[in-house]
């Protein structure tokens, strides 16, 4: 499928190159580029990337939501490695929100009202709201901060219209990995991120 569209500032752009969902094997395919801390000191999640303009890109109530903060649309990744969430493709639905009975999922901006790259290395604390119709507006991003108290209840994955959630434990063996070779100064630096596998 080819779309093509204007963007903010009419930046012309063009999403030949979009793969829809989540890519199911984001482990493999991309990198670590941050890690999301939280502020217990123990927990943390990596984020995944290069990311891509997808669905939020392409989603009216973001796009609009963006403009009325003057932000621009970026490629994000995805925060998360067993309960991953797309944030290209998150357009702020919160079914996931809602689904999830153990509250894994925060709404970030409720948090920490910042644009969401800024997060990709941020320390959290988890305060958010886990409720589906508290996001702050459409710029807001489900964020996976409690995914060390996921269940495997799958419940999420298929509530998500854009299909940007990505629950698997076996992927624990990639958050391993990444946690014994991440390097932070790698992720701000200019040098490539390291691989996780
Ligand atoms: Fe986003 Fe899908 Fe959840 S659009 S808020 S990941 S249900
Ligand atoms: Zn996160």
């Amino acid at each position: 499928m080819v779309l093509r569209a204007y963007g903010l500032n009419n930046m012309y752009l063009d999403y030949s190159q979009i793969s829809m969902p989540i890519d199911p094997d984001f482990p493999r395919n991309q990198q670590v580029i941050g890690k999301h801390m939280h502020s217990d000191g123990e927990h943390y999640h990596f984020v995944w990337g290069p990311g891509k303009l997808a669905e939020a890109a392409e989603n009216e109530e973001v796009k609009s939501a963006y403009a009325t903060r003057g932000e621009e649309i970026t490629p994000l990744g995805s925060h998360g490695t067993m309960v991953a969430v797309d944030w290209d493709s998150c357009v702020a639905d919160g079914a996931c929100i809602e689904a999830c009975p153990v509250q894994v999922f925060q709404w970030y901006r409720t948090e920490q009202d910042v644009p969401a790259k800024d997060v990709a290395n941020a320390t959290s604390a988890g305060t958010g709201s886990t409720v589906k119709e508290e996001r702050k507006d459409y710029t807001d991003k489900a964020d996976p901060i409690r995914e060390h108290d996921c269940i495997w209840c799958m419940a999420c994955v298929s509530v998500c219209p854009p299909q940007a959630v990505k629950v698997d434990q076996s992927n624990l063996e990639f958050h391993e990995k990444a946690s014994g070779t991440f390097n932070e100064s790698l992720s701000k630096g200019s040098a490539p991120p390291p691989h996780a596998h």
